[in-house]
């Protein structure tokens, strides 16, 4: 369990840290990532064929980079809202053949010049997996199987011998599909009813799972507390669900995918704001677990777990998705991305994957430019969190202030704490243990007596800044890591307005 004890402001606070209490392994999938066929994410992102960054394929090789460094396991593509409107077979075969076309969900124009094949090979190039999302909007479950054979058969059949046709024999193994994206949005193309959309998933799914049972369906929630949430799963979480025969022991869908974006103005309500997420987590959870009941699903069919296959700090009004949403973060969005990182280590039982929105150029910790990449300032705690999160989430008990002003979205207040410090930990398969901590206070420092810690080298990586408005360019990097040590006696000083990762050999 992790704890959190409220103390008086001028109290003494403490974080105390349980190595020998594992509370659930940690799905290596929560560092994923996202790239959608919007603003410059594609083309201009990891797509920039005739730049000099770029290797025989056109893929920007700093991008690459970047993506190795972040070790990111598994990429979802083509979108995104961009899906609705998507015809997989638009973007495979010869280039010349491929057609141009509107794009609705972002008003733009999709040439289909990177596509399937292309996006393949570049997960392979960067070591990832990919994770596709079908068409709900105006694709068709004939199209939607198309793929998933064109990607996955060995078979000689058509759309399998279409990939081997385009140069590629061996089939991509693709394990993760979601059924749609946000189709309960009004800005979607073909936005669903629940009811329309539980009826269509169900179907889909099943036809799905009858061309390749191995692969991991995902299906499409909203914000993991809503009626939506509740009624699809219901609906689709099992097999049986209808009585339409099929197998009770398997699983129909595998992970339940659900979205939160935070923003504010004001630095504490917007490095808060991700509280609401880890809540959203727990309340989905919760939802699967009564859909599961009211369903008689048992025990024996693996329990469905939470793909978090949006989140990340946006204002949709200050950087627009129609203009590439290419938003600039501050050191306060950095602090708000590692309460979104600490909240999903401390809910690692019920999360399957997650993936930050989006890995390039669209509300990314990774800009590019034609000369070079900018890393942003929610890059750092990202990298930390990649780097060392990993593993087994671990008990921790925090006695700290707490912030007590507005919250966005208001209900946080009433459902979930808000410290100053906000905190998870984890210990490796290595026996490393690494307690990351953020505090959000912008005005004062916390000396911490830190019980649990081994007295020793403890090695100590800070991410801060002068203030939270603070933001990085190309020109200058304001906000990075900083490496330090610290022997592991006494109060450890967390500085204002900062992350810290601190990490020993348990
Ligand atoms: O990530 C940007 C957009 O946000 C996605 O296309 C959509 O799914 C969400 O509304």
């Amino acid at each position: 369990m992790t704890s959190f004890t409220r103390i008086a402001d001028e109290g003494s606070p403490s974080i105390i840290v349980h190595p020998d209490h594992k509370i659930a392994k940690i799905n290596d999938n929560i560092y994923g990532g996202f790239t959608e066929h919007m603003g410059r994410c594609i083309y201009g992102g990891i797509y920039d064929p005739g730049n000099p960054l770029s290797d025989e394929n056109g893929f920007r090789k700093d991008v690459i980079d970047a993506m190795k460094d972040l070790n990111v396991p598994v990429v979802r593509y083509p979108g995104g809202n961009f899906v609705a409107t998507y015809h997989w077979l638009d973007g495979v075969g010869p280039r010349e053949n491929r057609p141009k076309r509107p794009e609705l969900a972002w008003l733009g124009l999709e040439p289909n010049t990177f596509g399937t094949d292309e996006f393949m090979k570049w997960c392979e190039i960067v070591g990832t997996e990919p994770y596709l999302c079908l068409n709900f909007g105006t694709g068709t479950l004939d199209e939607a199987l198309g793929w998933l054979e064109y990607c996955n058969s060995t078979q000689d059949t058509y759309y399998a011998n279409l990939r081997r046709k385009n140069g590629r024999e061996e089939p991509y193994n693709v394990k993760y599909w979601a059924l749609g994206n946000e189709c309960w949005g009004p800005w979607q193309v073909a936005q669903l009813t629940k009811e329309d959309y539980a009826k269509k998933a169900y179907q889909w799914a099943k036809a799905l799972k009858l061309l390749d049972p191995s692969i991991v369906l995902i299906l499409c929630g909203e914000t993991g507390y809503s009626s939506w949430d509740y009624y699809v799963l219901k609906e689709c979480v099992t097999w049986s669900v209808h009585g339409l025969g099929g197998d009770r022991t398997k699983s129909l869908i595998d992970m339940h995918s659900i979205h939160v974006y935070t923003a504010d103005k004001e630095h504490l309500a917007n490095a808060t704001a991700p509280r609401g997420a880890e809540r959203a987590i727990q309340m989905a959870s919760a939802l699967i677990d009564l859909a599961r009941i009211e369903n008689g699903v048992p025990e024996t069919v693996p329990r469905q777990t939470i793909c978090f296959d949006e989140w990340n700090v946006w204002d949709p009004i200050r950087a627009p998705g129609e203009l590439g949403a290419e938003e600039k973060y501050t050191l306060s969005d950095a602090l708000a991305v590692s309460v979104f990182l600490n909240g999903f280590i401390r809910q690692a039982k019920d999360l399957g994957m997650a993936n930050i929105a989006q890995s390039i150029n669209v509300i990314s910790p990774l800009m590019t430019n034609k000369d070079g990449i900018v890393k942003q300032t929610i890059w750092w705690p990202l990298l930390l969190f990649s780097k060392y999160m990993r593993g087994h989430s671990v008990a921790v008990n925090v006695r700290a202030p707490e912030y007590t002003g507005r919250t966005n979205p208001a209900w946080i207040r009433a459902t979930i704490e808000t410290p100053y410090l906000d905190v998870s930990a984890s210990i490796s398969d290595d026996g490393h243990m690494s307690l990351a901590v953020a505090n959000l206070n912008e005005e004062k420092a916390f000396d911490v007596k830190v019980e649990g810690v081994k007295k020793g080298e403890v090695k100590v990586y800070t991410v801060d800044g002068e203030n939270v408005d603070v933001a990085n360019t190309a020109d200058e990097q304001k906000v990075g890591i900083k490496e330090s040590s610290w022997d592991g006696v006494g109060k450890f000083r967390f500085g204002k307005h900062s992350f810290t990762l601190l990490r020993w050999k348990a």
